[in-house]
């Protein structure tokens, strides 16, 4: 699709072609394991399902086009894509992580992959020169969240991109919190976009489902031989409805961040809540990269109370009626969780409290539903 496309016609038409056996407007679900072959080795480029699906290539394509990249691959969830970027790695490689991300991130990195010789760094990335001096000539690949899960820490994409580049190392970002509606990260030099489909793409916390998307064709060739060698591909209807999601993202997302700096400044202002996490403050430190990178702050927030007990905190989560205390993020509806108990269990708490994640914070996934009635929901349960 051609780059002066804009946003909202690329979200809508991104991959969709007329079904050349009906011309259905919309992708059917090929609901199939397997292609019927003329002659052995003769057949119309779909061999068996696990290596294409007419339903996945054609959410693959959307996803390259959202993301202002060439070449998307679906996985079978958010951690499947990260798991397959780890696999272009080897024994004695080392990997610089954030140290703050999503907890699963975490998980697959230091249960899984350390047992196999990679190696982890993690390193506060809101300072570029934290990553600088982690690298060592074994540095293979940066990874990068941003905004983070929880704590909404920002990372310089670009200076990122080009400390990556001097070194030769491939840069892969987490682009799950901002989705492609609020920042590209391909754009602004990252190697890989990595996305949990899961959250805003589908948007309607009905399908688990993760993504990458590259430029670079021989990364590609790389990444899709894993794909289909380890086999983490989703199903049909789970790509249908990732492609459907994206047709409203660009609706959603406006909807996302106008009720997030809505109830950002509400919880700011409220007497009995403490610290709030959001970059569109403009005293967050990230908030002038994130002015530069993102085209607007999205509708994550955390909080803490200024009663920094864990009992008030647990008070306040069973509290709502509206907002559901559960896992996950990016629907149409608000969630609230509480990232030590649930999202980031995985991470030991030594490290978590090392990094600014309290036993007490709260964090939001902001829904689409009227403002008025979340800021009513939440100051019930605040009191
Ligand atoms: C930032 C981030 N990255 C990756 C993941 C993992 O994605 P999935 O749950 O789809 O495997 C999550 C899930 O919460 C996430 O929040």
């Amino acid at each position: 699709m051609s780059k002066s496309i804009k946003q909202a016609t690329r979200f809508i038409h991104a991959g969709t072609v007329p079904d050349p056996s009906t011309g259905a407007i919309m992708t059917p679900i090929y609901q199939t394991s397997t292609y019927v072959q003329e002659a052995p080795g003769k057949n119309k480029g779909y061999e068996y399902a696990r290596s294409q699906n007419p339903t996945r290539k054609a959410l693959e394509d959307a996803l390259a086009v959202i993301e202002n990249g060439k070449y998307g691959l679906a996985f079978s969830s958010g951690v499947a894509a990260t798991d397959a970027v780890i696999k272009l790695l080897k024994p004695g490689d080392e990997v610089i992580a954030g140290n703050d991300m999503y907890g699963g991130t975490y998980r697959l990195f230091s249960k899984i992959f350390e047992k196999f010789g990679i190696k982890f760094l993690y390193v506060n990335m809101q300072d570029v020169n934290n990553i600088k001096a982690a690298v060592t000539p074994n540095t293979k690949l940066i990874w990068t969240e941003t905004p983070t899960n929880p704590l909404m820490n920002i990372t310089d994409i670009a200076a990122v991109a080009v400390l990556a580049k001097q070194h030769h190392i491939l840069l892969c970002v987490d682009n799950t919190f901002a989705s492609p509606y609020l920042q590209n990260p391909l754009d602004l030099g990252a190697d890989i976009v990595m996305h949990s489909s899961t959250k805003y793409l589908g948007g309607h916390s009905d399908t688990i489902q993760g993504a990458l998307v590259m430029n670079d064709a021989d990364l590609r060739e790389q990444l899709y031989f894993i794909q289909k060698s380890c086999g983490a591909v989703p199903g049909p209807m789970d790509c249908f409805l990732v492609l459907r999601g994206i047709k409203t993202l660009h609706v959603r997302m406006k909807e996302h961040c106008a009720n997030g700096m809505v109830i950002a400044r509400w919880l700011r202002s409220h007497s009995k809540i403490g610290k709030v996490y959001w970059p569109g403050f403009e005293d967050h430190p990230g908030y002038a990269i994130a002015k530069k990178q993102m085209r607007d702050f999205g509708g994550m927030i955390s909080f803490e109370l200024k009663d920094d007990s864990v009992e008030a905190a647990m008070k306040v989560l069973s509290s709502t009626n509206l907002f559901a205390l559960a896992e996950s993020l990016g629907g149409v509806e608000s969630l609230i969780n509480h990232p030590a108990s649930m999202t980031h269990a995985s991470i030991p708490k030594e490290e978590r409290i090392k990094n600014g994640l309290s036993d007490s914070l709260i964090r939001l996934s902001v829904g689409i539903e009227d403002a008025e009635d979340l800021i009513d929901d939440l100051k019930q349960a605040i009191g």
